[in-house]
C-alpha cells in the first residue's frame, strides 16, 4: 500500500493518446495500399524478412499479381538495404521479378505508356546492382530504391512514405 491508487481522476477516453491511434491508422492506410483499404485489411505494417525472398500470402488477402510482385520486391530490397549495410553478399538473383513488365495489375491501376519505361528503368537497376563493384553497390541500391520511387510518383503514391524508408545511408 505504499503507492495510493488515484481514484479521483475522471476516465477520459478522449485522453487516450488519440493523435496517436489517428496517425497509426493513416500510416496502415499509406503503407502498402495505393488506395485507401480499410486498415484492419493492412495488419502487417513491417514485413519482417530476413534471409529469404517470399511472397507474402493471405493476410492481407491476395490482390493482383502485381501487388504480390511489389510486395515480393519490398521484402527483397529490405533485405538488400539491410545485407549491404551490414557488409553481407546479395541474395541470389532474383529472377522472379522479370515478370515485372507483364504482371496483372488491379484493374485500371496501370497505364502501360507510363509504366513501362519505368519497369525497364527498375529492371536495369537491378541488373546493374549485381554487376557493380562492391564500392559501388551501396550507391546503385539507393539508385534502384529511387526508381521504386520515381514509378510510385506517377502512380500508386501510398507507399512512397515506405519506399523512401528503403534507402541505406552512403558513405
Ligand atoms: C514501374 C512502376 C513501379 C515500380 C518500378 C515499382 N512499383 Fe510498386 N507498385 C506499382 C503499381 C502500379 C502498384 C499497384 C499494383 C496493383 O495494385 O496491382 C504497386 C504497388 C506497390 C505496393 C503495394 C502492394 C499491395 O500490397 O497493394 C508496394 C508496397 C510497392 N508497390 C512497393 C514498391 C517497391 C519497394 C518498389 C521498388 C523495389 C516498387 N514498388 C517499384 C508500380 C511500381
Amino acid at each position: 500500500m505504499n503507492k495510493p491508487t488515484r481514484t479521483m481522476r475522471p476516465y477520459h477516453p478522449v485522453r487516450l493518446h488519440f493523435p496517436a491511434v489517428i496517425s497509426l491508422v493513416a500510416t496502415l492506410i499509406l503503407v502498402f495500399a495505393c488506395t485507401s483499404r480499410k486498415p484492419e485489411a493492412v495488419t502487417e505494417a513491417e514485413p519482417a524478412p530476413v534471409e529469404t525472398v517470399h511472397i507474402v500470402k493471405g493476410d492481407p488477402p491476395a490482390t493482383s499479381e502485381l501487388a504480390l510482385l511489389m510486395r515480393e520486391m519490398t521484402v527483397f530490397t529490405d533485405s538488400t538495404g539491410k545485407r549491404l549495410a551490414s557488409g553481407k553478399d546479395l541474395l541470389p538473383y532474383p529472377e522472379q521479378f522479370k515478370t515485372l513488365k507483364t504482371a496483372e495489375a488491379t484493374p485500371g491501376m496501370v497505364e502501360h505508356r507510363t509504366f513501362d519505361p519505368f519497369a525497364h528503368a527498375w529492371l536495369n537497376k537491378l541488373d546493374a546492382l549485381y554487376t557493380a563493384s562492391a564500392s559501388e553497390k551501396t550507391g546503385v541500391f539507393n539508385a534502384m530504391v529511387q526508381t521504386c520511387a520515381a514509378c510510385h510518383g506517377q502512380m500508386c503514391p501510398g507507399p512512397l512514405v515506405r519506399i523512401k524508408k528503403l534507402t541505406i545511408p552512403e558513405d
